[in-house]
């Protein structure tokens, strides 16, 4: 069994989607959030899954509250970290402590648009073209060695809200799969670089839905 820890800041729909996929090989560790009050805390809950609300507000630095984290998450030495909807910065002591075994995704076609506000930036921009990345965590925020990305159309009506939605349907089909693949042990990071032992599902590489 590979052991995996979800972090969340808020709704959690990502977390569900991978909670949902009941990935053969997988277990949830825990979920743990920096906001006690998130949404997806207490859907863990109720289906028994291991919940810890770690408020980041109690700590004195980021620096602090990062150390705790990182004990608390080693104690139940995941094999994997996937960040899902977790709106804190890292610190590099902490990305370091977890480099090749922690997943993030964003909702852009990273290296572009990384940080907050994306689809209304992809908006303003006159994007044709959005989308989300499933990436290994660095350092640098919302960077990193891509694992999967999915494409959508932006329409000439979308707002922030219809563009997110639609975004957020890829983001539940390409974490489940990239997850998947990860615990299948058909991916890895090796010189940081994004390595398949054996080759992605095709849809987790690129969906480009019609
Ligand atoms: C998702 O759209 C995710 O890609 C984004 O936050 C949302 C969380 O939704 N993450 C980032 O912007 C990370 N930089 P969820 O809580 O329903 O999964």
């Amino acid at each position: 069994m590979k052991k995996i820890v979800i972090l969340i800041s808020g709704r959690g729909s990502n977390m569900q989607a991978i909670v949902d996929a009941k990935i053969p090989g997988a277990e949830i560790a825990a979920v743990i959030s920096n906001r006690p009050d998130a949404a997806g805390l207490a859907w863990a809950a109720e289906r028994g899954i291991k919940t810890i609300a770690l408020d980041h507000k109690q700590f004195a630095s980021r620096d602090e509250f990062d150390a705790v984290l990182a004990k608390k998450i080693e104690g139940m030495q995941p094999d994997l970290i996937i960040l899902a909807g977790y709106m804190r910065i890292l610190t590099d002591v902490f990305v370091a402590r977890f480099e090749g075994r922690m997943l993030n995704i964003h909702p852009s076609l990273l290296p572009s648009y990384p940080g907050l506000h994306t689809h209304q930036r992809a908006i303003d921009d006159g994007l044709k073209i959005a989308g989300c990345t499933v990436h290994f965590v660095t350092a640098q925020l919302d960077h990193g060695p891509i694992v999967a990305q999915a494409a959508v159309p932006v329409l000439d009506d979308d707002t922030e809200a219809t563009l997110a939605a639609r975004v957020l349907k890829q983001e539940h089909q390409i974490y489940p799969a990239a997850v998947r693949a990860f615990v299948n042990g058909e991916l890895l990071l090796a010189d940081g670089k994004v390595k398949r032992v054996l080759p992605l599902d095709g849809a987790a590489c690129l969906r480009v839905p019609g």
